[in-house]
């Protein structure tokens, strides 16, 4: 049995953004100051986790299957953009005390966290050899 070490931590990492997103929920309605506070920290982390996945785990991901693999990566990459870009308005609106899209943006959240849990990390887990791991955990660990 290979070891499931990315799908581990990335499931870690997965947990701490959910926890974030939903303090920021949390916080809305309180001072603007403390609600971009909560928010500023939210998304450190998520554009953290995006670029982790996009510099350091992506780009390694040699697929055995190289249309099913290769497919993936640029459908998870524009989910990236999209989810960016809804972040950008978010900053925006919270800034300015218009209403957001809370609901809307974690269901998209929730979606590409599921569908990397169950169909990416997983494959990634059983198709990398252990030094290609090791060398994606390095990466990782100077990022985190
Ligand atoms: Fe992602
Ligand atoms: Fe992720």
């Amino acid at each position: 049995m290979k070891s499931t070490a990315i799908l581990d931590l990335m499931i870690k990492d997965h947990g701490k953004i959910v926890k974030l997103l939903l303090d920021v929920e949390k916080s809305i309605g309180m001072e603007l100051i403390s609600t971009m506070k909560v928010f500023d920290t939210f998304e450190w982390e998520l554009e953290k986790h995006i670029f982790i996945e996009e510099k350091a785990i992506f780009t390694s991901y040699k697929p055995i299957n190289i249309v099913e693999g290769y497919k993936m990566v640029p459908e998870l990459i524009q989910q990236h953009n999209d989810i960016l870009n809804r972040l950008r308005v978010m900053r925006k609106n919270l800034m300015w005390q218009r209403p957001i899209d809370y609901d809307e943006f974690k269901e998209l959240i929730m979606a590409h966290k599921t569908f990397e849990e169950v169909s990416l990390y997983p494959k990634l887990d059983q198709e990398l050899d252990a030094s290609q791991k090791e060398e994606i955990m390095k990466k990782i660990r100077e990022i985190i």
